[in-house]
Protein backbone atom coordinates (compact mmCIF):
# COMPACT_ATOMS: atom_id res chain seq x y z
CA UNK A 1 0.00 0.00 0.00
CA UNK A 2 1.69 3.53 -1.11
CA UNK A 3 0.91 5.99 1.74
CA UNK A 4 -1.95 8.26 1.36
CA UNK A 5 -2.63 6.60 -2.37
CA UNK A 6 -4.63 3.90 -1.41
CA UNK A 7 -7.20 2.35 1.59
CA UNK A 8 -6.81 -0.40 3.98
CA UNK A 9 -9.36 -3.09 3.32
CA UNK A 10 -11.33 -2.21 6.11
CA UNK A 11 -12.71 0.94 4.61
CA UNK A 12 -14.65 -1.12 1.81
CA UNK A 13 -18.29 -2.36 1.60
CA UNK A 14 -20.80 -3.64 -0.45
CA UNK A 15 -23.36 -0.92 -2.41
CA UNK A 16 -26.19 -3.17 -1.77
CA UNK A 17 -25.56 -3.34 1.93
CA UNK A 18 -25.58 0.59 3.11
CA UNK A 19 -29.20 0.82 2.56
CA UNK A 20 -30.51 -2.08 4.05
CA UNK A 21 -31.62 -0.91 7.50
CA UNK A 22 -33.04 2.60 7.12
CA UNK A 23 -33.66 4.58 10.30
CA UNK A 24 -36.96 6.85 10.47
CA UNK A 25 -35.96 10.24 11.13
CA UNK A 26 -38.90 12.62 12.46
CA UNK A 27 -36.86 16.12 12.09
CA UNK A 28 -37.88 18.27 9.43
CA UNK A 29 -34.33 19.28 8.03
CA UNK A 30 -31.04 17.43 8.13
CA UNK A 31 -27.46 19.09 8.03
CA UNK A 32 -25.26 16.84 6.13
CA UNK A 33 -22.31 18.12 7.83
CA UNK A 34 -18.59 16.32 6.16
CA UNK A 35 -15.19 17.77 6.23
CA UNK A 36 -15.67 19.97 9.12
CA UNK A 37 -11.42 19.73 10.04
CA UNK A 38 -11.37 20.99 12.95
CA UNK A 39 -12.61 24.49 12.50
CA UNK A 40 -14.32 25.16 16.11
CA UNK A 41 -15.78 28.37 14.52
CA UNK A 42 -17.68 26.79 11.62
CA UNK A 43 -19.23 24.63 14.05
CA UNK A 44 -20.33 27.27 16.13
CA UNK A 45 -22.08 28.76 13.29
CA UNK A 46 -23.53 25.88 11.68
CA UNK A 47 -25.57 25.75 15.46
CA UNK A 48 -26.70 29.02 15.18
CA UNK A 49 -28.02 28.09 11.81
CA UNK A 50 -29.56 25.62 13.06
CA UNK A 51 -31.14 27.65 15.87
CA UNK A 52 -32.50 29.82 13.25
CA UNK A 53 -34.44 27.22 11.18
CA UNK A 54 -35.74 26.33 14.49
CA UNK A 55 -37.32 29.56 15.65
CA UNK A 56 -39.05 29.36 12.30
CA UNK A 57 -40.31 26.17 13.76
CA UNK A 58 -38.11 23.63 11.32
CA UNK A 59 -36.57 21.06 13.79
CA UNK A 60 -33.11 20.47 12.54
CA UNK A 61 -31.04 17.26 12.61
CA UNK A 62 -27.29 17.05 12.34
CA UNK A 63 -26.21 14.26 11.03
CA UNK A 64 -21.57 14.93 10.38
CA UNK A 65 -20.27 12.69 7.67
CA UNK A 66 -16.76 12.42 8.52
CA UNK A 67 -13.27 14.30 8.60
CA UNK A 68 -14.67 16.57 11.67
CA UNK A 69 -11.17 16.09 12.52
CA UNK A 70 -8.02 17.56 10.95
CA UNK A 71 -6.64 20.63 11.60
CA UNK A 72 -7.43 20.30 15.54
CA UNK A 73 -3.96 19.40 16.50
CA UNK A 74 -4.03 20.78 20.30
CA UNK A 75 -5.61 18.48 23.39
CA UNK A 76 -8.13 21.21 23.98
CA UNK A 77 -9.32 21.45 20.45
CA UNK A 78 -8.95 17.71 19.87
CA UNK A 79 -10.99 16.62 22.92
CA UNK A 80 -13.45 19.69 22.37
CA UNK A 81 -14.42 19.16 18.27
CA UNK A 82 -14.89 15.44 19.34
CA UNK A 83 -16.92 16.02 21.99
CA UNK A 84 -19.32 18.61 20.71
CA UNK A 85 -19.73 16.24 17.24
CA UNK A 86 -20.25 13.30 19.41
CA UNK A 87 -23.35 14.33 20.87
CA UNK A 88 -24.94 14.54 17.06
CA UNK A 89 -25.40 11.57 14.40
CA UNK A 90 -22.00 10.37 13.18
CA UNK A 91 -20.38 8.09 11.40
CA UNK A 92 -16.67 8.26 10.23
CA UNK A 93 -14.45 9.61 7.44
CA UNK A 94 -11.16 8.29 7.00
CA UNK A 95 -9.19 10.80 9.16
CA UNK A 96 -11.31 9.71 12.12
CA UNK A 97 -10.87 6.25 11.11
CA UNK A 98 -7.52 6.78 11.11
CA UNK A 99 -7.17 8.35 14.54
CA UNK A 100 -9.07 5.11 16.04
CA UNK A 101 -7.74 2.56 14.37
CA UNK A 102 -4.20 3.53 12.51
CA UNK A 103 -3.65 1.59 9.95
CA UNK A 104 0.06 0.45 9.09
CA UNK A 105 0.80 2.51 5.83
CA UNK A 106 -2.44 4.05 5.08
CA UNK A 107 -0.98 7.38 5.77
CA UNK A 108 -3.55 10.02 5.61
CA UNK A 109 -6.27 7.32 4.08
CA UNK A 110 -6.93 9.45 1.69
CA UNK A 111 -7.20 7.33 -1.23
CA UNK A 112 -5.88 9.82 -3.33
CA UNK A 113 -6.02 9.52 -7.14
CA UNK A 114 -2.98 10.71 -9.53
CA UNK A 115 -4.33 14.10 -10.66
CA UNK A 116 -3.78 14.99 -7.00
CA UNK A 117 0.02 16.54 -6.54
CA UNK A 118 2.13 14.11 -4.49
CA UNK A 119 3.82 16.81 -1.99
CA UNK A 120 -0.35 17.29 -0.84
CA UNK A 121 -0.35 13.33 -0.44
CA UNK A 122 2.93 13.68 1.59
CA UNK A 123 1.77 16.14 3.76
CA UNK A 124 -1.57 15.29 4.21
CA UNK A 125 0.21 12.39 5.49
CA UNK A 126 2.33 14.36 7.79
CA UNK A 127 -0.93 16.15 9.03
CA UNK A 128 -2.47 12.47 10.42
CA UNK A 129 1.14 11.61 11.81
CA UNK A 130 0.88 15.08 13.88
CA UNK A 131 -3.02 13.77 14.53
CA UNK A 132 -2.67 10.34 15.81
CA UNK A 133 -0.28 10.96 17.93
CA UNK A 134 -2.46 13.98 19.77
CA UNK A 135 -4.76 10.93 19.75
CA UNK A 136 -3.00 8.56 21.36
CA UNK A 137 -3.21 10.46 24.39
CA UNK A 138 -6.83 10.45 24.46
CA UNK A 139 -7.92 6.87 24.85
CA UNK A 140 -11.70 7.75 25.79
CA UNK A 141 -12.45 9.49 22.86
CA UNK A 142 -10.28 6.92 20.28
CA UNK A 143 -12.80 4.47 21.78
CA UNK A 144 -15.60 6.40 21.06
CA UNK A 145 -14.65 7.33 17.50
CA UNK A 146 -14.04 3.16 16.84
CA UNK A 147 -17.91 2.68 17.82
CA UNK A 148 -19.13 4.90 14.74
CA UNK A 149 -20.35 3.19 11.73
CA UNK A 150 -18.80 4.23 8.02
CA UNK A 151 -22.14 4.97 6.89
CA UNK A 152 -25.65 5.87 7.46
CA UNK A 153 -29.11 5.14 5.72
CA UNK A 154 -31.58 7.94 7.22
CA UNK A 155 -35.60 7.47 6.03
CA UNK A 156 -36.84 10.86 5.94
CA UNK A 157 -40.10 12.23 3.61
CA UNK A 158 -40.66 8.61 3.23
CA UNK A 159 -37.16 8.54 1.03
CA UNK A 160 -34.07 7.05 1.51
CA UNK A 161 -30.85 9.14 1.96
CA UNK A 162 -27.96 7.38 1.77
CA UNK A 163 -24.98 9.04 4.06
CA UNK A 164 -21.50 7.92 3.02
CA UNK A 165 -18.02 9.79 3.43
CA UNK A 166 -16.23 8.38 0.20
CA UNK A 167 -18.58 6.79 -2.56
CA UNK A 168 -20.76 3.49 -2.33
CA UNK A 169 -17.98 1.10 -2.27
CA UNK A 170 -15.16 2.65 -0.05
CA UNK A 171 -14.66 5.14 3.11
CA UNK A 172 -12.61 7.03 1.06
CA UNK A 173 -13.61 6.47 -2.41
CA UNK A 174 -13.32 9.58 -5.04
CA UNK A 175 -16.39 8.23 -7.40
CA UNK A 176 -18.48 10.66 -6.02
CA UNK A 177 -15.90 13.74 -6.39
CA UNK A 178 -16.32 16.80 -8.27
CA UNK A 179 -13.79 15.15 -10.84
CA UNK A 180 -15.84 11.81 -11.38
CA UNK A 181 -18.63 14.32 -11.85
CA UNK A 182 -16.89 16.28 -15.01
CA UNK A 183 -15.14 12.97 -16.37
CA UNK A 184 -18.83 11.51 -16.56
CA UNK A 185 -20.22 8.61 -13.81
CA UNK A 186 -23.36 7.84 -14.86
CA UNK A 187 -23.21 4.16 -15.89
CA UNK A 188 -21.68 3.88 -12.20
CA UNK A 189 -24.05 6.02 -10.49
CA UNK A 190 -27.15 4.47 -11.81
CA UNK A 191 -25.53 0.86 -10.84
CA UNK A 192 -24.87 2.95 -7.12
CA UNK A 193 -28.76 3.64 -6.66
CA UNK A 194 -29.76 0.57 -8.15
CA UNK A 195 -27.79 -1.32 -5.88
CA UNK A 196 -28.60 0.36 -2.19
CA UNK A 197 -31.57 1.59 -3.34
CA UNK A 198 -30.89 5.04 -2.12
CA UNK A 199 -32.95 8.34 -3.65
CA UNK A 200 -30.50 10.98 -2.26
CA UNK A 201 -27.09 10.06 -1.47
CA UNK A 202 -24.79 12.44 0.40
CA UNK A 203 -21.44 12.32 0.35
CA UNK A 204 -18.00 14.42 0.68
CA UNK A 205 -14.39 13.73 1.69
CA UNK A 206 -12.94 15.17 -1.47
CA UNK A 207 -13.40 18.38 -0.65
CA UNK A 208 -14.87 20.11 -3.69
CA UNK A 209 -19.14 20.58 -3.81
CA UNK A 210 -21.72 18.67 -6.35
CA UNK A 211 -24.82 18.78 -6.80
CA UNK A 212 -26.45 16.21 -9.02
CA UNK A 213 -30.29 15.07 -10.30
CA UNK A 214 -31.34 12.76 -12.70
CA UNK A 215 -33.76 9.61 -13.45
CA UNK A 216 -32.48 6.52 -12.44
CA UNK A 217 -34.83 3.31 -13.41
CA UNK A 218 -37.48 6.10 -14.02
CA UNK A 219 -36.99 7.87 -10.67
CA UNK A 220 -35.57 11.16 -10.00
CA UNK A 221 -32.35 10.65 -7.70
CA UNK A 222 -29.89 13.27 -6.25
CA UNK A 223 -26.32 13.38 -5.61
CA UNK A 224 -25.18 15.70 -2.87
CA UNK A 225 -21.26 16.24 -1.81
CA UNK A 226 -20.92 19.01 0.54
CA UNK A 227 -17.24 19.78 -0.15
CA UNK A 228 -15.85 20.94 3.01
CA UNK A 229 -18.03 22.37 6.05
CA UNK A 230 -15.29 24.12 7.77
CA UNK A 231 -13.07 25.53 4.74
CA UNK A 232 -13.89 27.98 1.54
CA UNK A 233 -15.48 25.79 -1.70
CA UNK A 234 -16.17 28.40 -4.26
CA UNK A 235 -14.21 31.10 -6.05
CA UNK A 236 -12.69 33.93 -3.88
CA UNK A 237 -15.45 32.59 -0.81
CA UNK A 238 -13.98 31.40 2.26
CA UNK A 239 -17.22 29.85 3.39
CA UNK A 240 -17.54 26.92 3.97
CA UNK A 241 -20.71 24.69 2.79
CA UNK A 242 -23.17 21.94 4.18
CA UNK A 243 -25.79 20.19 2.93
CA UNK A 244 -29.33 20.77 3.55
CA UNK A 245 -31.62 18.23 3.12
CA UNK A 246 -35.59 19.72 4.42
CA UNK A 247 -38.79 19.33 3.73
CA UNK A 248 -38.97 22.75 2.78
CA UNK A 249 -37.01 25.77 1.27
CA UNK A 250 -33.84 26.88 3.41
CA UNK A 251 -33.77 29.84 5.69
CA UNK A 252 -30.67 31.50 4.30
CA UNK A 253 -29.80 31.77 0.35
CA UNK A 254 -28.13 28.87 -0.72
CA UNK A 255 -24.93 28.51 -2.73
CA UNK A 256 -26.91 26.18 -5.16
CA UNK A 257 -30.24 24.14 -4.75
CA UNK A 258 -32.68 22.04 -6.03
CA UNK A 259 -36.03 20.26 -5.13
CA UNK A 260 -37.36 16.61 -5.66
CA UNK A 261 -40.37 14.59 -4.65
CA UNK A 262 -40.86 18.21 -2.41
CA UNK A 263 -37.61 17.95 -0.86
CA UNK A 264 -35.16 20.49 -1.28
CA UNK A 265 -31.91 19.76 -1.28
CA UNK A 266 -29.55 22.69 -1.23
CA UNK A 267 -25.73 23.67 -0.63
CA UNK A 268 -26.02 26.07 2.39
CA UNK A 269 -23.08 28.22 3.09
CA UNK A 270 -21.97 28.51 6.14
CA UNK A 271 -20.58 31.97 6.92
CA UNK A 272 -17.99 31.57 10.02
CA UNK A 273 -15.71 33.87 11.49
CA UNK A 274 -12.74 33.75 9.61
CA UNK A 275 -11.01 36.40 11.41
CA UNK A 276 -11.39 34.07 15.00
CA UNK A 277 -10.30 30.90 12.70
CA UNK A 278 -7.30 31.92 10.75
CA UNK A 279 -5.17 33.08 14.27
CA UNK A 280 -6.14 29.75 15.71
CA UNK A 281 -5.38 27.76 12.26
CA UNK A 282 -1.84 29.45 12.44
CA UNK A 283 -0.64 29.03 15.57
CA UNK A 284 -1.54 25.75 15.14
CA UNK A 285 0.19 25.55 11.70
CA UNK A 286 2.55 27.73 11.59
CA UNK A 287 3.50 29.48 8.09
CA UNK A 288 5.90 26.20 6.48
CA UNK A 289 3.91 23.43 8.24
CA UNK A 290 2.19 21.08 6.17
CA UNK A 291 -1.67 22.38 6.67
CA UNK A 292 -0.60 25.81 5.77
CA UNK A 293 1.15 24.61 2.79
CA UNK A 294 -1.73 22.46 1.97
CA UNK A 295 -4.76 24.65 3.23
CA UNK A 296 -3.79 28.21 4.36
CA UNK A 297 -4.53 29.63 0.90
CA UNK A 298 -7.96 27.74 0.28
CA UNK A 299 -9.18 28.87 3.82
CA UNK A 300 -8.38 32.60 2.88
CA UNK A 301 -9.83 32.17 -0.59
CA UNK A 302 -11.38 29.07 -1.19
CA UNK A 303 -11.30 27.48 -5.11
CA UNK A 304 -11.55 28.26 -8.29
CA UNK A 305 -15.13 26.51 -8.88
CA UNK A 306 -18.48 29.29 -9.36
CA UNK A 307 -21.97 27.86 -8.04
CA UNK A 308 -23.14 26.72 -11.42
CA UNK A 309 -19.59 24.91 -12.05
CA UNK A 310 -20.90 22.51 -9.40
CA UNK A 311 -24.36 21.92 -10.48
CA UNK A 312 -25.05 18.98 -12.90
CA UNK A 313 -26.26 18.19 -14.91
CA UNK A 314 -25.24 21.65 -16.26
CA UNK A 315 -27.95 23.97 -17.05
CA UNK A 316 -27.62 25.69 -20.17
FE1 LIG B 1 -11.96 12.10 3.88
Amino acid sequence: MTEGRSCPLAYRYSPASLCEEPRQISEDVLYIIGGLYGNPWALDEIEQMAMAEERRGHRVKLVFNGDFNWFNASDSLFRSINNRVLDHTVSLGNVDFELANPSPGAGCGCAYPDFVDQGVVERSNLIMERLQGLAEEHPDIQKRLSLLPKHRCLMFGGLKILVVHGDLESLAGWGLSYESFRAGNDHKLSEWFLASGADVIASTHTCLPVLWSGLVDGHSRVVVNNGSAGMGNLNSDPRGLIARIGLSSPVAEPAAGIERHGLHVSLLPVTYSLAAWLPEFDRLWPAGSAASLSYRNRILRGTSLNPEDVVFPSVV
